[in-house]
């Protein structure tokens, strides 16, 4: 059977020359950087070159750039590592109801430690209010943490402008920019942003790489402690197969983004405008205009995102209902329920995401075969039945 990916969101496949560009790495290049002898010396070489390629794409200096094990780290590191580093100043940190988990999470942790954390609410569509941003702040908060795209729904905020007002009050800002580092582009002096957090596997490269942008001047504890790698802001041996990848990665972005960005917007302003066409009452979740040019996220009604997933599956079809991290839990998205859907509706979610790999053909082939499926599950629903 065919089979069709459409969870580029969730994952990317490696580009075949990202690993040709590692495998090198993994045989005769394999030495430790951190050596200095010259097994040691070619590791580092290496290393840099793809520090260098990152911050090229990022408009940063290439020692603003610490290598990770990919988006969940730095996103642990940067609030973890501000909290800590700035407890004397304050224990305030802002962020929205929609940040993935691994920004969430920390944040909570960081509560039972005697932090205050803000969870901004936003619109209908997503986005975060500036305005909100503002009035959050006080002599105490010490950390801004927004989102820069939204990986379940693809709204992309305003992070430029929540930067700038974060730097007015004299205050860090962080962006998670993991769905939009190689898809969109990404400048860390035009977003305002003291750290950004991206990982190699949403854009081509493997999975287990991944960087903290750390604006020169920033304070931070370092996440993780031992050796001195990474100037002493990350220990642990370098994932030189993985940093190797991940700037190979980014160089290839470099290149094809425009054209990708044209073709997958086209892709998905197609999806939309069909399936809503074609299916009644399913509704685009996310901003119409402000979201990620690979990002399609419907609101069905009456039915069961997972028995969409599982029909379309049996036809080789993958898609998501949001985030991956969270597929196993019976709760719908809290992102959904922050936009303002209700229990019922939030649960019935398909997000379709494209990448550098899609076919028209194959974006056609759903149009035709998701209507049948959801008229299908919605003959079976009793939601259906007592509309
Ligand atoms: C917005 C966002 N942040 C963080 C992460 C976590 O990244 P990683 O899988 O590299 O740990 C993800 C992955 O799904 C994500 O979409």
């Amino acid at each position: 059977m065919k089979r069709i990916y459409l969870d580029y969101a969730a994952t990317t496949p490696c580009d075949p020359l990202v690993l040709k560009a590692m495998e090198p790495y993994f045989f005769e290049k394999f030495g430790n950087p951190s050596s200095i002898h010259s097994f040691g010396q070619e590791a580092k070489k290496a290393i840099e070159e793809s520090r260098q390629a990152l911050a090229s794409f990022l408009g940063a200096q290439s020692d603003e750039i610490i290598f990770t094990s990919g988006g969940t780290e730095s996103n642990n590191c940067a609030v973890e590592g501000v909290a800590y580093a700035l407890e004397k100043k304050g224990n305030h940190i802002i962020t929205s109801g929609i940040e993935h988990h691994a920004i969430a999470e920390p944040c909570k942790f960081l509560e039972k430690k005697g932090f205050r954390v803000t969870y901004l609410p936003v619109d209908k569509f997503g986005i975060v209010s500036p305005q909100d941003v503002k009035k959050a702040i006080s002599e105490k908060t010490i950390l801004i943490s927004i989102m820069h795209a939204n990986n379940e729904i693809g709204t992309i905020q305003p992070i430029g402008e929540i930067g700038a007002l974060a730097h007015e009050a004299g205050v860090y800002f962080h962006t998670d920019a993991v769905q939009t580092v190689g898809h969109m582009p990404v400048n860390v002096d035009e977003l305002n942003v003291d750290l950004l957090s991206l990982s190699a596997h949403k854009f081509y490269g493997p999975k287990g790489a991944g960087a903290l942008y750390i604006r020169k001047g920033t304070r931070i504890e370092s996440f993780l402690k031992g050796g001195d790698q990474e100037k002493g802001r990350r220990a642990s041996t370098h994932n030189t197969t993985g940093i190797v990848g991940l700037g190979k990665a980014i160089e290839i972005c470099k290149e094809k983004m425009q054209g990708e960005m044209v073709f997958q917007a086209k892709m998905r302003d197609k999806l939309i405008k069909e399936l809503s066409a074609k299916i009644p009452e399913a509704y685009l979740n996310g901003h119409p205009t402000q979201r990620l040019p690979n990002n399609v996220n419907l609101a069905i009604k009456y039915i069961e995102g997972e028995s969409i997933l599982l029909n379309l599956d049996m036809l080789g079809i993958a898609a998501s209902t949001g985030s991956a991290c969270t597929s196993t839990s019976l709760e719908p998205s809290h992102v959904l329920l922050a936009i303002g859907l209700s229990h019922e509706i939030a649960h019935g979610s398909l997000r379709l995401t494209v990448g550098r790999w899609t076919k028209e053909e194959e974006i056609d082939y759903v149009i035709g075969k998701l209507p049948g499926i959801v008229e299908k599950l919605r003959a079976m629903s009793p939601l259906y039945d007592n509309k």
